[in-house]
């Protein structure tokens, strides 16, 4: 069986140094799920690929790992991918629906693109494929699939927020971009609330009558599964055993002079919820006077969308908080708030949890949240405390064991940053522990092979 996974992000960027190509995995969860499953089980990965780019838009990545790029021209990645996807799509499933904008253009570029990503799904596609859609870019490519020729079972995953039909009816294309959806023959979600609001919009939109976690339409069935995504446990543990990644994380702890530290691991976007997270640090320092000195928050916000007003605007207010809360608390040889507007890899990413004895992982909203699983993974002390949005996918695993806020209350988030810090070694223990249970069970590799099983039965 040959297993055929179409997103939109490529999960590369390739540069040429000294004659030889370095891979440098791209930023985000379903590249981060997807990427190591992969290079395991192999298979075919059709992705963009971006006008001008330097390196050819076929090739492998081991023997039996194979990128197919779709080549994109400027106008396609302006109306499609920042125009639709970024500025209609993303906004309204998170519900931010004044930052959504409605532009006749942005959809007929959406349009054409969902038609380029078939077409070249089409071109490698043979009977007995497996073909996993993935994620609101591409929302069109199951119907396209389906009308031209494919047989075999088409999955197809929304990662994001499924947004519930008062949000949805806002958008002048809702009909289609369902139908196309509905070309799918089974959809996955990562929460039971994402799949009823779906199912919620095909029935009041398309008047379609869902039964159960079905839907009837248009002479098929077509099944509604709810299963979180995972991480690569295997992978995570070896970063944690790896002696570099032990070493670094302790010349970090001794170079940070502070007591305790806090961990945050966000893309810099408007749903993952900067801005209210360091009012919850500033209201944490205000509250108990006794922890400055004693405490140091990192935070890695890592440049995505750049080209929007929309994250230039997050960007500068998220810099402005950080600069208030260094300027009112800061002292010489203290410093709150560690801020870097960057990428880090997996390997520094894992040191950087290690020696976290809090993460805040606090979204305004969230599809699922991978970062969560990985510093419960990377924590194999087990001695750190996760503070945990309500609004993010994974909550619903989480909801016992994590300390669950509101990231709009910044006394909550101050509240809970101090019981982490004053939380018995024993509970902190026995919390964690059960999230790893979680994380391990529920692993990228469940996923797969839980969402593509055969379900016709
Ligand atoms: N990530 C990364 N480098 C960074 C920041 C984040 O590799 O500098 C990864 C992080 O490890 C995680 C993913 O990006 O695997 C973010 O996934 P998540 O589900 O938390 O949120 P998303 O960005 O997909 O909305
Ligand atoms: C979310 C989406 C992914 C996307 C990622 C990063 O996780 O579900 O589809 O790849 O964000 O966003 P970007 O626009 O950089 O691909």
């Amino acid at each position: 069986m040959k297993l055929i996974v179409v997103s939109n992000r490529e999960p590369y960027k390739i540069e040429a140094s000294r004659g030889r190509s370095k891979f440098e995995k791209t930023v985000g969860g379903l590249v981060s799920a997807l990427e190591p499953v992969l290079r395991e089980k192999g298979g075919i990965w059709v992705c963009w690929g971006r006008k001008g780019q330097k390196t050819p838009l076929e090739f492998k990545v081991t023997d039996s790992f194979l990128i197919k790029q779709i080549p994109l021209t400027s106008t396609d990645v302006y109306e499609y991918y920042y125009g639709y996807s970024n500025e209609t799509l993303w906004p309204l499933s998170h519900m931010f629906l004044m930052r959504t904008r409605f532009n006749h253009n942005y959809w007929v570029g959406y349009r054409r693109v969902n038609r380029k990503f078939a077409r070249g799904v089409m071109e490698i596609y043979q009977k007995g494929s497996k073909i996993l859609v993935n994620d609101y870019h591409l929302a069109l490519v199951p119907r396209l699939l389906r009308d031209m020729g494919v047989s075999d079972t088409i999955y197809f995953f929304w990662h994001i927020p499924f947004p519930p039909y008062f949000m949805l009816r806002f958008l002048p294309s809702r009909r289609e971009l369902l139908e196309g959806i509905l070309g799918a023959d089974v959809i996955g979600f990562h929460t039971q609330h994402y799949a009823d609001n779906f199912l919620e919009c095909v029935r009041e939109i398309l008047g379609a009558f869902p039964d159960g976690d079905r839907v009837y339409w248009e002479g098929r069935r077509i099944r509604i599964r709810v299963v979180p995504i995972g991480i690569d446990v295997q992978r995570w543990k070896k970063f944690c055993a790896d002696p570099k990644v032990k070493r670094y994380a302790r010349n970090l702890k001794k170079n940070l002079s502070a007591e305790f530290v806090g961990i945050g691991v966000d893309r810099l976007d408007y749903t993952k919820g900067l801005e209210e997270k360091f009012r919850g640090i500033e209201r944490f320092f205000e509250k108990y006077p006794s922890f400055r000195g004693k405490v140091s928050f990192l935070q890695i916000a890592a440049p995505t969308r750049t080209k929007l007003e929309d994250y230039m605007d997050i960007k500068r207010k998220t810099d402005e908080i950080v600069g208030m809360i260094e300027g009112r608390f800061g002292e010489p040889g203290w410093v709150p708030v560690y801020y870097y507007y960057k990428n880090y890899n997996d390997e520094r990413l894992a040191s950087l949890y290690r020696i976290a004895d809090f993460a805040l992982v606090t979204p305004i909203i969230d599809g699922l949240n991978l970062v969560a699983k990985e510093y419960v993974i990377s924590k194999d002390n087990e001695e750190g405390v996760l503070i945990l949005s309500e609004f993010a996918g994974v909550s619903v695993q989480f909801r016992e064991k994590a300390l669950i806020v509101n990231p709009f209350d910044e006394d909550e988030i101050a509240e809970a940053i101090y019981m982490a810090l004053k939380m018995k070694p024993s509970e902190k223990k026995e919390r964690l522990k059960a999230l790893r249970q979680i994380v391990e069970e529920m692993d990228v590799k469940w996923w797969l092979s839980e969402f593509l099983k055969d379900i016709s039965a």
